[in-house]
Parts: structure tokens; sequence; C-alpha cells
């Protein structure tokens, strides 16, 4: 049966690959082949395993990359965290409507099939790829809180301490 439960928010502040949770959602680029922000930070703290399995991946199930708005796990490597979930999010202006609340709720569906039940997401496309940061997080928190999910926290983890005090008025 599927749940009906969704997930309490919690808002994190720092650097994301330090979280002690089941699962760190990263912002990726659709190669999956590493970057920078949130996805040069994780491969660089969790080690090249991460990046051989992303390999893998494109050898296997993505050979055109990651689509935007999907989701995959990987082992974590050396991250406190079991499991890293890759997701691209859309450059800010492009891609189909919807795509950034896709990429919390398809994220979610990955660490239920993982089950993992504490998941830590990067506010996703508000660096390189320009979402608008008050915009990036009322869709994070909108989204997962309204999406059924077995994960029973879901923190949004923001970098810095203005994205984090803005998070926090946002949330009421
Ligand atoms: N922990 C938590 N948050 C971080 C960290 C970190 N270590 N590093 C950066 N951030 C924050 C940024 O401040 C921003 O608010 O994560 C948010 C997302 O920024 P990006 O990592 O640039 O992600 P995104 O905008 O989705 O762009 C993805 O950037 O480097 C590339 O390979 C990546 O091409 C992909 C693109």
């Amino acid at each position: 049966m599927t749940t009906t439960r969704t997930p309490r928010i919690e808002l994190g502040h720092g650097d994301i690959t330090q979280m002690r949770v089941d699962a760190v959602v990263n912002a990726a680029k659709s190669s999956l082949l590493g970057g920078g922000g949130v996805d040069g930070a994780i491969h660089r703290a969790g080690g090249p395993t991460i990046l051989a399995e992303c390999r893998e991946l494109r050898a296997g199930r993505f050979p055109d990359g990651l689509p935007v708005g999907r989701a995959v796990a990987t082992g974590a490597g050396d991250l406190p965290a079991r499991w890293v979930i890759h997701t691209v999010g859309p450059v800010y202006g492009h891609g189909p409507a919807g795509s950034l609340a896709d990429c919390y709720r398809s994220s979610l569906a990955v660490a239920d099939e993982l089950g993992a039940r504490s998941v830590a997401f990067p506010l996703i496309s508000a660096g390189a790829y320009g979402w608008p940061r008050e915009d990036a997080i009322r869709i994070a928190l909108t989204t997962l809180a309204e999406t059924p999910s077995e994960v029973t926290v879901a923190t949004l983890v923001l970098f810095d301490a203005e994205t984090h005090a803005l998070a926090e008025r946002l949330r009421g």
C-alpha cells in the first residue's frame, strides 16, 4: 500500500557532506560526472567510488545522462551517509515547468526504494543554475511537505547564514 505520510521538514545550515543522515541529495549535472558547488563538495568528500558508480550508471541505465527532474542513487563512499541521491535541477528560465519540484519528488521516491528514513537536500538549482533563492526555498519546502513518503525527516540544508535565515523566515 502506498503511504499517506509526509516527511517532517527541518532546516540545516552548512556543508551537506557532513550530515549524519541515511541519504544526501546531490544537485548534479546531467552527465553525472561531477562539477562545482554541492556536486564538487560531495565528490571531494566522498572519494572516487561515487564517481566510479556514476560512470557505471552512464554506461548502463543513463547513456545520455540523467534527465532534469529525475533522480538516481549511488553509494556515499567516505561520507557519513549511506547513499547519495543524484538529481538534476533545471537551469532557471529553461526546462519544463514543475521540474524543480520533480527533483524533490523523485529524490524522495528513490529514498523510499532504498529504505532511507532521513534525507538531506541542498537548495537545488539555486547556485550555478541561477534559480532565485526565495522561489527555490518555497518550492523545496512546499514539495517536501506535500509529497507522501516513508522518509521521516527531510532536512533542507542551506549553505550560508543569510540563506538559512531566509528559509527560517519563509517557513514561518
Ligand atoms: N553544502 C550545502 N550546500 C551547498 C554546498 C555544500 N557543500 N555547496 C554549495 N551549496 C549550495 C549553494 O550555495 C546553492 O545555494 O547549494 C545550492 C545549489 O548550488 P549548486 O551546487 O551550484 O547547484 P545548482 O544550482 O543545482 O547547479 C548545479 O552546478 O557545479 C555544478 O555539477 C553541478 O552542473 C551542476 C550545477
